[in-house]
């Protein structure tokens, strides 16, 4: 597989490309800071310099892709603007690209509580509102999405064992680790395709969970 990586210094999108080259496939990361380069190298990644809120040819980038992952994000410091510029614009222009470019595989990586936007109260209102306005223009790009809602990030080593679920609202930690892992299977897996799911730590094997959804 040929993936790009939105956001590509991430730290789930360093796990995932980790994943990709040492499973053979190649991974193209997309970054805004030359001296991210580095990291992605040792990895065995390549990086592409392509900031998405600013003017780089986005289709460029991701042209001859198998598939393209959206994993970047504006940050728990960040204020509304740039929720709606990074997590928001940012996915719509590699939708863009993606058409562009007759690449029809996209993976976003969401949030829970996206599904209700509205439920949400002080920072977490506007990043909510910008994950559920970029999920749905995923849902209608056309293109053969995955919609992964993890729930909250910990850095504690993957187990490979997840709760992957189509049913919204629900809570508790998962490993980035396990989000990247769940990416890689995902995008072997096609039962994944048109599917939105909320992904927490769990019991069951990730290749099953997803074969299940
Ligand atoms: N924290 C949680 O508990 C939680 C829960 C559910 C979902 N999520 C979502 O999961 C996503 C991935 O998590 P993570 O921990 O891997 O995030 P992360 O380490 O913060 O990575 C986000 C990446 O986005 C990049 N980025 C920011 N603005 C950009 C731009 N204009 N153009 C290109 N790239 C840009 C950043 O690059 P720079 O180094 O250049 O800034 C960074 O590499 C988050 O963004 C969040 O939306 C988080």
């Amino acid at each position: 597989m040929d993936v790009v990586i939105a956001g590509g210094h991430g730290q789930i999108a360093m796990r995932l490309e980790r994943l990709l080259a040492d499973g053979g496939h190649r991974a193209r990361g997309l970054i805004r800071k030359p001296e991210q380069v580095s990291d992605l190298t040792a990895l065995g990644a390549e990086a592409v310099a392509c900031d998405l809120e600013g003017s780089d040819d986005v289709a460029s980038a991701v042209a001859g892709a198998d598939a393209v992952v959206f994993a970047a994000g504006a940050g728990p410091g960040s204020g509304a603007e740039r929720k709606r510029t990074m997590d928001y614009g940012g996915a719509v222009k590699l939708i863009e690209a993606a058409r562009a470019t007759g690449v029809h595989r996209y993976l976003i990586v969401s949030s829970i509580g996206a599904h209700d936007p509205g439920g949400a109260s002080g920072p977490m209102g506007p990043y909510l509102q910008a994950k559920h306005d970029a999920d749905v223009a995923v849902e209608q790009s056309g293109l053969d999405y995955t919609i992964v809602r993890p729930g909250s990030l910990t850095d504690d080593p993957g187990t490979g064992l997840v709760t992957a679920t189509t049913s919204m609202g629900g809570r508790g930690p998962v490993p980035r680790d396990d989000v990247a892992a769940t990416l890689f299977a995902a995008l072997q897996i096609d039962n994944t395709i048109g599917k939105t799911f909320e992904l927490f730590a769990g019991e069951t094997p990730i290749e099953e969970a997803l074969r299940a959804l």
